[in-house]
C-alpha cells in the first residue's frame, strides 16, 4: 500500500496542498517539512483519521470532530476536502472525499416534490436498523414515527448512488443543519458503494499515525482540545487519549504505554517460540532475537522481562559492574527510540502506510540521521510520511524524497 499522492484544496491551515510521493523511490521515506504553523501535522491527521475512520461506524466520531469548522460556502452545495491516489500493490486506487449541504438535494426535492434534509439521514445513521437501506433490503419492524424519515433517508442515499458518492457520515456544529461528508472514485465503472467501502475498509487497516502525547489532536473535541491547557484538566485529556487509543487501533503514541507494548512483544515472542515446540519439538529463537535487537538498540544497556512477565528490566553496564533500573529511567530519546522499534517491528504488519509526526524529537543528530536506516531495517515493506524539522533526517536521504508544505522552509542558499 503506497499513498502516490494528495490533494487538499483547503482545510484549515493547509490551501493548494498537492504533493507526490513516487512508489519507485527507494527508500520509500518521505520527509515531510514546513515552518512552525505550517500544516504537517494537520495534513498527517486528516489523512490518517479520513482513511482509518471511513470505513468504520464507532471510528466516525472523529471525523465529525475534525470537520466541524468544514462549512460549504454560501450559495454552494459541495466542497472538496481532500484527494488522494493509493497504489493498492496493483492498480492506482483515487479517492476523493467532499462535503455536501442541504441545497444539494435540490433536485431530489423538486423531483419528489418535497424537502429533503441531511437531517433525516444523520438520525437514521444513528439506528441500528440504517443496515435496512444500506443494503437494501425491507424496512422490518421500523417504528412507525420513524417510517418518514426512513424513507427520506433511503431516497437520499439512492440519489447520493447515482452520483457515485458514498454517505460516510454527517457532521455538524449546529443541531438544526448536518453536512455530510462522502467518498467517491474514479476507479471502477461500475461505481456501487460496496466497491468503496471494501476499498476503504482495506486501506483503514493499512494506515498508521504516530505522534507525540503533548500534541493537541484536530481529532477530538474542541473541549476535550482545551483541556491540554487547563489546569487540573489534565487527567480528562489523559482519558481523551486511552479511549481514542481504544477505538483507533492504528493510531500510536510516542512513548505511551512503552512497558506494555515491550512486555506484549516478549510474550509474542514466548508463544512464537513455544508454538515451534509443539509443531517442530525445538523451541524457536523467537525471544533471543528480540532480546540481541533490544541490546543492540541502546548500546551499553540490556533490557529483558522479569521472570513473571508483569515488569521490564533495564541492566546498564557502568566501571563498577551491572547496574538495575527501570524502564522509567532511561533518557526520552532512549524510550522513544525503543518505542518506534516495538511498533515497527511488532505492532505493524508489512505493507503499511506510516505516518509519524516530530520523529526527530528528543533524539540526538546522529539518531535523527540513522532513524532512515532504522526504518528501513524495522519495516522495509512499508511508506513512511514523517512530518520534520530535521535537517539530519532530510540528509540522509535524496532531495527529491523531502517534501514540503508552503510556505517553504527557508533555503541554505538563498
Ligand atoms: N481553523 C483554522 N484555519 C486556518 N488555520 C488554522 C485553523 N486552526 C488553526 N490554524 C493554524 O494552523 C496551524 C497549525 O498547523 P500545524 O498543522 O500544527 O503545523 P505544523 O505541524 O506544520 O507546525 C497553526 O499555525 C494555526 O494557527
Ligand atoms: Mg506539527
Amino acid at each position: 500500500m503506497h499513498i502516490q499522492r494528495i490533494q487538499v484544496p483547503n482545510f484549515r491551515v493547509l490551501q493548494n496542498v498537492d504533493i507526490t510521493f513516487e512508489k519507485e523511490f527507494m527508500p520509500r521515506i518521505f520527509p515531510l517539512g514546513s515552518e512552525n504553523g505550517g500544516g504537517k501535522s494537520t495534513l498527517l491527521q486528516l489523512v490518517f483519521i479520513l482513511l482509518h475512520c471511513s470505513a468504520h461506524e464507532n471510528r466516525k466520531e472523529y471525523i465529525q470532530n475534525l470537520l466541524e469548522d468544514f462549512d460549504v460556502p454560501e450559495g454552494e452545495t459541495t466542497r472538496e476536502l481532500a484527494k488522494f491516489e493509493i497504489w493498492d500493490g496493483e492498480k492506482t486506487v483515487e479517492l476523493a472525499f467532499s462535503v455536501c449541504n442541504d441545497d444539494f438535494l435540490n433536485d431530489l426535492s423538486k423531483v419528489y416534490n418535497e424537502e429533503f434534509s441531511f437531517v433525516d439521514l444523520a438520525i437514521v445513521s444513528l439506528s441500528k436498523k440504517f443496515e435496512y437501506i444500506k443494503n437494501n433490503q425491507e424496512m422490518v419492524d421500523v417504528d412507525p414515527s420513524m417510517r418518514k424519515r426512513f424513507m427520506a433517508a433511503k431516497r437520499i442515499l439512492e440519489y447520493l448512488q447515482n452520483y457515485g458518492l458514498l454517505f460516510i457520515t454527517y457532521y455538524s456544529d449546529s443541531l438544526s443543519e448536518y453536512n455530510i461528508l462522502v467518498c467517491s472514485t474514479s476507479n471502477h465503472n461500475k461505481k456501487e458503494d460496496s466497491d468503496i467501502e471494501s476499498m476503504l475498509l482495506e486501506i483503514s487497516s493499512q494506515v498508521h499515525l504516530a505522534a507525540p502525547s503533548s500534541h493537541v489532536y484536530l481529532f477530538f473535541t474542541q473541549k476535550n482540545r482545551q483541556a491540554l491547557f487547563v489546569q487540573n484538566a489534565w487527567n480528562e485529556y489523559i482519558n481523551q487519549l486511552l479511549k481514542a487509543k481504544e477505538k483507533l487501533p492504528n493510531f500510536f503514541i510516542h512513548n505511551f504505554l512503552l512497558v506494555d507494548a515491550l512486555l506484549k512483544t516478549f510474550q509474542y515472542a514466548r508463544d512464537k517460540d513455544f508454538k515451534q515446540a509443539i509443531e517442530t519439538n525445538n523451541y524457536g529463537n523467537y525471544y533471543i532475537n528480540v532480546l540481541k535487537d533490544l541490546s543492540y538498540l541502546l548500546g551499553n544497556k540490556k533490557i529483558t522481562p522479569s521472570p513473571e512477565l508483569d515488569r521490564i528490566i533495564v541492566k546498564q553496564e557502568t566501571p563498577q559492574g551491572e547496574m538495575e533500573l527501570g524502564p522509567e529511567d532511561l533518557s526520552h530519546g532512549e524510550i522513544k527510540k525503543l518505542s518506534i522499534y516495538v511498533w515497527l517491528k511488532y505492532i505493524i504488519g508489512e505493507n503499511a502506510i506510516v505516518l509519524v509526526d516530530e520523529i526527530e524529537n528528543t533524539l540526538h543528530p546522529d539518531w535523527q540521521y540513522q532513524m532512515v536506516d532504522n526504518l528501513k531495517e524495522w519495516g522495509p515493506n512499508n511508506q513512511y510520511i514523517l512530518a520534520t524539522h530535521s535537517y539530519d533526517v532530510c540528509q540522509a536521504l535524496t532531495p527529491a524524497h523531502v517534501k514540503e508544505l508552503e510556505p517553504k522552509l527557508l533555503k541554505n542558499n538563498p
